[in-house]
């Protein structure tokens, strides 16, 4: 029997209980669980393999819900609330005492937003606890962007997954933290450093690719199928060096035709980045599935959500 359901009180229940549901966000899927639920909260980090030195994102109702959560709060944290929640955007900040060293990995700090999505929305706003919820696939490899790309995760292992459709954006949420009150992005996503710097000015950086990231988590091999991957602004030149192999291509904008290709995804026919980054992951899924050899990406324009989606490229690549 499917776990898939558009049965918000029953994903109430179960969270009540202490156990997990997957629910729907404008980003990806995330698995949640009570912020304040040892039990669930352990079960997060079983389910999906993920090293605990790795924190967790809380998921909130609305702003009003934040000081319940972060303090001292920087203006320009506000300003950026303001101008984007609810929606993609993740924000790095003091946390309240309350706030369980489990979701921080025993940092000072707590990652927050509030998702844009209906379905969770309603959610949210029928618990009396917030939801940590990282992205409900197996430590380092596709984030789910359909309901049933995590029932083919997890199958069994989880009790539901709450149905909402596609997921609007297609990538993770923009992370923002603050040194010395100055804004740093430690995760590109789904708002562009464009939108992020019209409302706050010039921000810097600092999304790394550490093996082993002491702050944002930000490992260099995630996002990863598991077919050999590359990414390359040059895709003839790649495809002379593996003549006889099952070739798989995703391209932005491009067609191409040549006889040693057997699977071909356009991101956005119409060269359109935001289009884009709203099929990236469910392309990698698919490509992923079609027992390729290998899966040859080109690089997109690196402006806007170019950039975000370059990087989860490079990501997926590394260290094949
Ligand atoms: O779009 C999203 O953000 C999705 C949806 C489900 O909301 N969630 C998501 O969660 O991408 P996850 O766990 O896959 O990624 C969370 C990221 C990790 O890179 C983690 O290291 C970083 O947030 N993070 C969490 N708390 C942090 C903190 N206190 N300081 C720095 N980075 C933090
Ligand atoms: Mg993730």
């Amino acid at each position: 029997m499917s776990i898939i359901s558009s049965d918000i009180s029953k994903a109430v229940n179960i969270l009540k209980d202490e156990e997990l549901v997957a629910i729907p966000t404008e980003t990806v899927y995330g698995l949640a669980g009570n912020i304040y639920s040892e039990k669930a909260i352990n079960t997060i980090f079983e389910t999906k393999k993920r090293p605990f030195f790795n924190p967790l994102i809380v998921h909130i109702p609305s702003i009003n819900y934040l000081n319940n959560i972060a303090k001292d709060i920087p203006e320009k944290a506000m300003h950026l609330a303001t101008a984007f929640w609810p929606g993609p955007l993740t924000l790095v900040l003091k946390k309240q005492p309350g706030i369980p060293d489990l979701i921080t990995a025993g940092k000072d700090t707590v990652a927050v937003r509030v998702p844009n999505h209906p379905v969770t929305l309603e959610l949210l706003q029928s618990l009396d606890f917030p939801l940590a919820a990282p992205s409900a696939n197996p430590f380092g490899s596709i984030s789910p962007t359909t309901a049933k790309h995590v029932e083919n995760y997890f199958k069994e292992d989880i009790k539901m997954v709450l149905e909402g459709g596609s997921c609007k954006n297609g990538i993770e949420s923009t992370i923002i933290g603050f040194e010395n009150e100055i804004p740093v992005v430690y995760r590109l996503g789904s708002i562009s450093i464009e939108a992020i710097e019209s409302v706050v000015g010039k921000i810097s950086i600092k999304n790394k690719k550490e093996l082993k990231p002491d702050a944002p988590g930000m490992l260099a091999r995630h996002y990863a199928p598991t077919t050999k991957t590359i990414l390359t602004t040059n895709i003839p030149e790649e495809l002379n060096k593996y003549i006889g192999k099952r070739i798989g291509i995703l391209v932005f904008n491009n067609i191409i035709k040549n006889d040693s290709i057997k699977y071909v995804i356009t991101l956005s026919k119409n060269g359109d980045l935001v289009e884009a980054a709203s099929n990236l992951y469910s392309a990698l899924h698919e490509l992923d599935h079609q027992n390729l050899d290998i899966i040859i990406a080109e690089k997109l324009p690196d402006f806007g959500l170019g950039k975000s989606i370059n990087d989860r490229l490079q990501r997926a690549t590394f260290s094949h």
